[in-house]
């Protein structure tokens, strides 16, 4: 497979995001300046109300920002598009269609030839070890395995960009580690620009090559850093525990302004 290389820088500039609901306002996102070249691994980090998902959906072209632009390859971006696969939590998959038609379902949307879908869909069962379940149905997979296809499926599609909010965060511990590997792996293979988001910092330091995160209302961007540790990494070394702790300060101080608005608001209600 050949990915696009394309530049797949995504620059976002000046990024606000205010949700009005029931009278109030939300400013999800404020002021974010982003830039990131194309290849980088990059996790958003930070407690959940942050606006890691409202900036994902912008850079995806789902939800646009209020002020600000986003650049992606260069052009802006003002709706989805085929150069950012978006892989979410949930299993986005189809029930009645089999894993490899899931995988397929995209390329046949793009009237790609027949021959060409298979053989894509093949190699892509191969990579993500899914070659026995090609024929099942997605209720008869478990969580990690359905989350594989979803990320094949994504994979069919060649972008070169991969848009992915906490899609481990519904695993186990173990399968959590061996889809973040193969993830890694695919990453290092096919020089994808990624953008994860995540409430763990484990899994931040584990997979990115940069780490930002963020504030909690209004989502700004806290602490923006490079993780230059070597890969693979070992969560028990010294220096992934230091550079946890750092960022565990970080995340923590967020958590209680979210945990004390959510008092606040509580009392109001
Ligand atoms: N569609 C929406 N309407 C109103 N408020 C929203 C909407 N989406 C998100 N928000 C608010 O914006 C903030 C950021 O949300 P979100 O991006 O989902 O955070 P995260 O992904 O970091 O948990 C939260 O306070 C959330 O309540
Ligand atoms: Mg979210």
């Amino acid at each position: 497979m050949n990915a696009a290389k394309t530049d797949s820088q995504i620059v976002v500039a000046g990024v606000s995001k205010v949700f009005a609901t029931g009278g109030r306002e939300v400013v999800a996102l404020k002021d974010i300046e982003l830039t990131v070249p194309a290849g980088q691994f990059v996790c958003l980090l930070g407690p959940s109300g942050c606006g890691k998902s409202t900036l994902l959906n912008a850079i995806a072209g789902f939800s646009p920002p209020t002020s600000g632009t986003i650049l992606a390859g260069g052009q802006p971006v003002v709706e989805p598009g085929p150069d950012r696969g978006m892989v979410f939590q949930e299993y986005a998959l189809f029930p009645w269609m089999t894993v490899a038609d899931n995988i397929a379902f995209g390329l046949e949307i793009k009237r790609m030839p027949k021959a060409q879908i298979a053989e894509r869909v093949d190699a892509l069962l191969r990579t993500l070890s899914l070659s026995d379940f090609r024929n099942r149905y997605p209720k008869d997979l478990s969580g990690g395995m359905r989350q594989r296809v979803a990320i094949a499926r994504v994979l069919a599609l060649d972008s070169p960009i991969m848009l992915m909010d906490e899609p481990f965060g519904a695993l186990d511990a173990l399968t959590r580690r061996n889809l973040q590997d193969e993830l890694l792996r695919i990453w290092s293979e096919l020089k994808k620009t990624i953008i994860f988001v995540t409430h763990s910092i484990e899994e931040a330091i584990y997979l990115a090559d940069r780490i930002v995160v963020m504030t909690y209302r209004p989502g700004t961007i806290k602490r923006d850093l490079l993780v230059d540790l070597p890969r693979q990494r070992d969560p028990a070394a010294p220096e992934f525990n230091a550079l946890k702790r750092e960022l565990g300060l970080l995340v923590m101080e967020e958590q209680q302004r979210h945990a004390a608005d959510e008092l606040k608001l509580a009392a109001v209600d």
